[in-house]
């Protein structure tokens, strides 16, 4: 791995623990928001058999009263004997129990004899059946105030997960005594153990009271679904977007170092360049010297030691020029703070390099203000225009068109543009044109349009490289004029 991606990782780290952490927070809300549910159920569930249970002991005692004034009584007193083999007697019985029910939603109601035989039902086919009891039946004959059983036909997690439940899923049956009416047991029984006539059980059905539960449940469960689910994507969103931050801050730190590293490179190639400049720069100027004085010695010599000479001594004009550059680039010095005319310094620029341009035909448009003045070095800046000028001369390459013009536009700098009728930049040179040694010519530095930058970004100006509307290379440069905007001249808008 190397350093960036290792880097890269070890930034990485929190935030993927901060995600994990997330992400684990969400499921434990999920695992404990099921188990409060069930828990919640649970509690509902109970209440619900509570009232049930509640509400059957009630019926149950209704109904034994019932059995035991409207039919236990006056059968005895008329018939001296109750047997409901007697198909009159059971059907008073029925009118009995039945007028009770009527309404309620009861599945069966049976009366049980000590043997443990039904002798009543609902279902008059059960009627006379020994194998029907419960367990709550022997418990009850023995004494056990009342019984209950729930009865339900698939397991409550199955209820739950079925979409409608079926009526009669869940069954409480309630098992009680049938004994003597409680009045007449005051009356007639003077404190002796109440005599247990027989065994009512009363099944009812509890499916519509649980199918609100298991509504609620899932209702309650839903809900923390649905809120943990946008909780989760929120925090994904968040998350992801996070990281892309994150990824891109790295992308963009990776490329600033990676600039860093390359300007320091260039920065002590450049204090290398500059101390072997520096070095030449002095035997040079002795070379140079002593071949024009040899020049001017040897006038009369003869044709090819006059051409030698001089190829000495332009060469060394040349180099000199290059060595100067190097030096310029790369130790650029503070320029002075005179107040210049920007229109004298071109003009001079101009007058300079007059003689060729008129060789070559290139013809020269300039509008500029005279009265813009710039805090600056006079020299720099004329290198700066030189520079321009010169590139635009060989750019077109004969004879051309150069047009410079001035603006004091409304944020108070001062734009010199320079136009040129050459090809302008090509598309792969306009981004590259201010790379120090970058150059399309054979005999360039490319240090010429560094220079430049140098030179005005030392002034507090900028520079522009683009390509004219109407072709060929247009470089926009702007300075702060260092004074208010009311003082600078009829500057040109
Ligand atoms: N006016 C222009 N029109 C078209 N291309 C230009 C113009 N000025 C500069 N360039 C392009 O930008 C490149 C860099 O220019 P720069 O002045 O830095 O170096 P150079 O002119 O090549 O070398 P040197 O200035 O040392 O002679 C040039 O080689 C050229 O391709
Ligand atoms: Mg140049």
């Amino acid at each position: 791995m190397d350093d960036a991606s290792q880097n890269g990782a070890d930034n990485q780290l929190p935030f993927n623990l901060a995600k994990f952490f997330s992400y684990i927070s969400l499921v434990l809300i999920l695992i404990s928001s099921v188990i409060l549910t069930l828990f919640i159920g649970r509690t509902m569930n109970a209440s619900v058999l509570e009232s049930q249970q509640e509400y059957a002991l009630l019926l149950a005692d209704n109904i034994n009263r019932q059995i035991f004034r409207k039919f236990t009584l006056p059968v005895a007193y008329a018939s001296g004997r109750v047997a409901l083999s007697n198909p009159a007697q059971y059907k008073l019985l029925d009118e009995v129990i039945q007028s009770q029910l009527h309404g309620l939603q009861l599945e069966s109601v049976r009366l049980f004899d000590d043997h443990y035989t039904i002798l009543y039902s609902t279902n008059p086919k059960e009627v006379r059946r020994t194998d029907m009891y419960t367990a709550g039946i022997p418990l009850v004959f023995e004494g056990k105030p009342h019984h209950f059983d729930v009865l339900s036909s698939i397991p409550y997690t199955q209820a739950f997960l079925t979409p409608s439940l079926e009526d009669g899923t869940f069954l409480l049956r309630t098992v009680f005594p049938l004994t003597v009416d409680a009045d007449f047991q005051e009356v007639r029984l003077h404190g002796q153990p109440v005599p247990v006539l027989g065994v009512l059980e009363i099944v009812q059905d509890m499916t519509p009271q649980y199918r609100g539960t298991i509504r609620s449940q899932r209702l309650i469960i839903g809900g923390f679904l649905v809120s943990t689910l946008i909780l989760f994507f929120l925090l994904h969103f968040v998350a992801r977007k996070a990281e892309y931050t994150l990824s891109s801050r790295m992308a963009r730190n990776r490329q600033l170092e990676a600039q860093l590293h390359q300007a320091e490179k260039l920065a002590s190639m450049g204090r290398m360049v500059a101390s072997i400049a520096h070095e030449i720069r002095n035997p040079l100027g002795i070379i140079r010297s002593s071949s024009e004085f040899l020049i001017r010695r040897h006038k009369t010599e003869d044709a090819t030691t006059q051409a030698m000479l001089s190829a000495i001594y332009d060469e060394s004009c040349r180099l000199g020029t290059t060595v100067n550059d190097f030096l310029d680039y790369a130790r650029p010095r503070q320029p002075r703070q005179d107040t210049v005319n920007l229109q004298d310094i071109l003009n001079k620029a101009l007058a300079f390099l007059g003689g060729e341009f008129q060789r070559r035909g290139v013809e020269i448009h300039a509008d500029i203000s005279p009265d813009l003045t710039v805090p600056g070095d006079a020299d720099l800046l004329y290198r700066a225009f030189y520079n321009i000028l010169a590139n635009a001369q060989q750019a077109m390459d004969g004879p051309g068109q150069i047009f410079i013009e001035s603006a004091l536009p409304a944020d108070g700098r001062i734009t010199l543009t320079f136009r040129d009728t050459g090809p302008g930049f090509a598309e792969d040179v306009l981004n590259k044109a201010m790379d120090p040694f970058f150059t399309t010519k054979d005999n360039g530095t490319g240090l010429g349009l560094p220079i430049v930058q140098a030179i005005i970004d030392s002034h507090g100006g900028s520079m522009k490289l683009a390509n004219a509307q109407q072709g060929g290379a247009l470089i926009t440069i702007s300075f702060p004029t260092g004074k208010p905007l009311t003082e600078q001249g009829n500057a040109h808008e």
